[in-house]
């Protein structure tokens, strides 16, 4: 009986993984999760009217709640009342599905399919602002970034993504991994046109005719693991999809050794090149929460 009480007591404990993750919470049943995503999440105490989400996406290797104790996003949502998603990849390394063509596909079925209904849970169990859902995040989250972008444009308003790729670079690559992946991308020689990207990005969801999400991007110069030259490819992404061209460099910005480099008017698309940074350039959240707008 005594022994029968202890086991329960375990039991009872192990069960409350709140208490594990202080304030991010493990959400078990979202909705269609087809490639068995986790999801987790962080809504302050003190929740703004109509609250903007941020998806912010683990580098590979990385976990949400490692990512969640990397970035200061949870912080910053004490005092924005915005809420942060904090999703896991379980496979290929803990590394988001950049490559395959479910997951480039507009609910294909693949990782952002599953990212889509975590977007659209929290914007009905949190009554959120469907036209404040922005993503984020670092390396093979950069990437994540780039594709949600360019497949999901009807529920992502921006995003930001650091030391990335652009979406579509790894199409075809066995998987998205290190470990798994075609080098090509990685190493910069995935090389095409912004009129040859804009094709990539419009098949993703051909029957959409919107506007883009505004996005961001960020890369090191000294990246010799998702090599510098993949900046120049996001570049004639994103400015071939908006239809932009380059307008100037600005040095200093948003701090010394950085090139804020301004394309258009500045609102749709912009790009910070890190000088003598390698993988992966530091989150910057309140550069980022700046373009998003909250
Ligand atoms: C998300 O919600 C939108 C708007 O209600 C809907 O059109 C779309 O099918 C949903 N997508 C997913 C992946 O649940
Ligand atoms: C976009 O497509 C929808 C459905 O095909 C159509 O009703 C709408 O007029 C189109 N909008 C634009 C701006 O082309
Ligand atoms: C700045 O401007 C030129 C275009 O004149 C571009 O080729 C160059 O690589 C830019 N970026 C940086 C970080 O200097």
């Amino acid at each position: 009986m005594i022994t029968s009480n202890y086991f329960q007591g375990i039991f009872a404990l192990a069960s409350l993984p709140l208490l594990v993750h202080g304030d991010l919470v493990k959400v078990a049943d979202f909705g269609p999760n087809p490639t068995k995503l986790e999801m987790n999440i962080y809504v302050p105490t003190k929740l703004a009217a109509k609250p903007s989400i941020i998806l912010a996406l683990h580098p590979c290797g990385g976990t949400g709640p490692g990512y969640y104790k990397q970035t200061k996003y949870p912080q910053l949502a004490d005092t924005g009342g915005f809420i942060v998603i904090y999703p896991s990849a379980n496979h290929d390394n803990n590394c988001w599905d950049v490559a395959s063509t479910k997951t480039l596909t507009h609910n294909g079925g693949g990782d952002s399919n599953g990212l889509a209904t975590m977007i659209n849970y929290t914007v009905s169990t949190y009554k959120a602002d469907p036209k404040k859902v922005f993503v984020t995040g670092t390396s093979s989250g950069g990437m994540m970034t780039n594709v949600m972008c360019a497949v999901y444009p009807d529920l992502i308003a921006a995003g930001s993504g650091y030391s990335g790729v652009a979406a579509g670079c790894l199409a075809g690559s066995p998987g998205s991994s290190p470990q798994s992946a075609t080098p090509t991308c990685a190493d910069g020689k995935v090389n095409k046109t912004p009129a040859q990207w804009t094709s990539v990005v419009k098949a993703m969801y051909p029957e959409y005719n919107g506007t883009y999400p505004r996005v961001q991007v960020w890369h090191g110069t000294a990246d010799n693991f998702v090599n510098y030259p993949n900046l120049a490819e996001e570049i004639k992404e994103w400015t071939g999809v908006f239809g932009i061209s380059f307008v100037k460099n600005v040095t200093g910005e948003p701090q010394s050794g950085y090139t804020h480099m301004v394309f258009g008017d500045g609102e749709q698309f912009t790009a910070y090149s890190a000088a003598g940074v390698g993988h992966t350039v530091p989150v910057h959240e309140s550069v980022d929460l700046k373009w998003f707008g909250i």
